[in-house]
């Protein structure tokens, strides 16, 4: 049987095609642009005569072993030597003639332990602002072995969720007893002895209504006066609403949770 005549022009329209593909292959491409062995040893030749940077925490063993020992008992076991150091080949080749920068600012921590929501729950987080401010973390951080100092803190010791709330808010750098007036004896018997908690708008009034600070002094709140004059100074930095229209009547921390307020942002 013959084939019909359309399927014998698409054979040989096919056929031309092939012809082409094979004659451009193994007739007209030089071997150098084909052959697999060449790329893959000019590939290894090109990437073998960039010059090494790093030099792994293993190269370091050899002269600094106290501080690898200490370091892989500790927080930190996980980061690498050069994560913090930089690229340290040159120094492991002439240590005298080459030494690595010691980040020793305290902008450099905060990269990985400033608050963000992002990084996974429980990653030990810190507000840099609010935290210790001022002083390197190096001065109370051992940064090869990184436990925080245990500073009995004598509201935290009980209330930790809250100080860590706390921390990162925008009102982190309010002590709790600005708000609460806190009896002696709470931190003994502390279910029968309660602070005291804000009762009023006005209370918040002090430090975010429009007149704020200039009344201050002459406030008498629930707490004492040293906390007066701190909250006059603070006062200064906070952003105001109308206390007669904002919120109506409702209590503030029936809209804001104090420990960690949000507002427009
Ligand atoms: C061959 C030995 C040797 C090796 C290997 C070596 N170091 Fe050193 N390192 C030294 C010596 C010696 C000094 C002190 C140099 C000086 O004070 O002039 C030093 C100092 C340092 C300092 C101090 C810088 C400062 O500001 O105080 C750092 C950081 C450091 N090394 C990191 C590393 C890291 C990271 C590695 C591994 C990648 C490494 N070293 C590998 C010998 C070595
Ligand atoms: C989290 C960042 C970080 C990592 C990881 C780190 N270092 Fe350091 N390193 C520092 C800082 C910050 C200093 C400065 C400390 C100071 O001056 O008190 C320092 C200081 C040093 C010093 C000089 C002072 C000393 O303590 O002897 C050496 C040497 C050193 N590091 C080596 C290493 C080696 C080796 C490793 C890996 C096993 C390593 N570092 C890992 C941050 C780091
Ligand atoms: C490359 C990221 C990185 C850098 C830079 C870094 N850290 Fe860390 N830090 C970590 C990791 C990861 C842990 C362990 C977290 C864990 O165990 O869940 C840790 C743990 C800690 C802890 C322990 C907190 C706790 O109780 O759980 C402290 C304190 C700390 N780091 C302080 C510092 C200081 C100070 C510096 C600067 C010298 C620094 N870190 C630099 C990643 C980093
Ligand atoms: C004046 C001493 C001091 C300085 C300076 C300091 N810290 Fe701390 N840090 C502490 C103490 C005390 C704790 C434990 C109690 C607490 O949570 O406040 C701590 C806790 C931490 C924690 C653990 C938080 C958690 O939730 O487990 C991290 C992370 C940390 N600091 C990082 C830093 C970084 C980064 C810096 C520098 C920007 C720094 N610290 C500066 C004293 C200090
Ligand atoms: C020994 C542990 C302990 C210490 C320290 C402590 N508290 Fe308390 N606090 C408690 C307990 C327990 C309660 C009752 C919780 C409950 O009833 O759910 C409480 C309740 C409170 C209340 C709520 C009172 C109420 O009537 O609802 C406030 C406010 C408070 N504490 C503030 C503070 C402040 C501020 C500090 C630091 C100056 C502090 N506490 C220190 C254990 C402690
Ligand atoms: C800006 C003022 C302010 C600051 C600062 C503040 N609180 Fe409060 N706190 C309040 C108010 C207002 C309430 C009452 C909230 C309510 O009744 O819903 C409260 C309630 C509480 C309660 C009762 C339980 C709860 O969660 O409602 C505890 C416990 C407490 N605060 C502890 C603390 C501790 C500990 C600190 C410091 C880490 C602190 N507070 C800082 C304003 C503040
Ligand atoms: C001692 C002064 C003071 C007192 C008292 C005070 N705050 Fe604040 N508050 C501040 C300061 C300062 C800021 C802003 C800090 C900043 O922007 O870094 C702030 C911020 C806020 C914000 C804005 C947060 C944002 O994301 O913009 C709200 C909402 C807030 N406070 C609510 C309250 C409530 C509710 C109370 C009463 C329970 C209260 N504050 C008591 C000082 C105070
Ligand atoms: C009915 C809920 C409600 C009550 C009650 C309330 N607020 Fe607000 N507040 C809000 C909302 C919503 C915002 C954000 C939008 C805006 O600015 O109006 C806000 C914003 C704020 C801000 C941030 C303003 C800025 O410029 O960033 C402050 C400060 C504040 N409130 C303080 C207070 C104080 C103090 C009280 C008590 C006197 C209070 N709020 C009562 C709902 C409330």
């Amino acid at each position: 049987m013959r084939m019909p005549e359309q399927v014998q022009r698409l054979a040989i329209v096919i056929g031309v095609i092939a012809a082409v593909v094979l004659v451009g292959r193994f007739v007209l491409m030089p071997p150098t642009l084909v052959a697999r062995e060449l790329h893959r040893s000019s590939t290894e030749q090109r990437e073998a005569a960039k010059p090494v940077k790093f030099a792994g925490s293993s190269a370091c063993q050899d002269c600094h072993d106290n501080v690898v020992e200490k370091k892989a008992k500790g927080y930190h076991k996980g980061l690498a030597c050069e994560g913090c150091h930089g690229p340290a080949v040159k120094h492991t080749e002439d240590p005298s003639a080459v030494t690595p920068a010691a980040p020793r600012d305290r902008k450099f921590c905060p990269v990985c332990h400033a608050y963000d929501a992002a990084r996974p729950t429980g990653f030990p987080q810190i507000n840099p602002t609010a935290h210790n401010p001022l002083t390197p973390c190096i001065g109370c951080h051992d940064a090869h072995d990184p436990v925080p100092p245990r500073t009995p803190k004598a509201c935290a010791a009980c209330h930790a969720q809250i100080e860590r709330t706390k921390a990162i808010s925008t009102h982190a750098l309010l002590a709790c007893t600005t708000c609460h007036t806190v009896p002696e004896a709470h931190k003994k018997s502390p279910r029968t002895v309660r602070p005291s908690k804000p009762q009023t708008r006005e209370f918040c009034g002090t430090c975010h209504a429009k007149d704020a600070g200039a009344k201050e002094a002459a406030a008498k709140g629930t707490t004492a006066t040293d906390a007066a004059a701190k909250r006059a100074k603070t006062a200064r930095q906070a952003p105001r609403v109308d206390l007669s229209t904002h919120g109506e009547t409702f209590q503030c921390w029936q809209c804001h949770y104090p420990h960690l307020p949000e507002g427009r942002s």
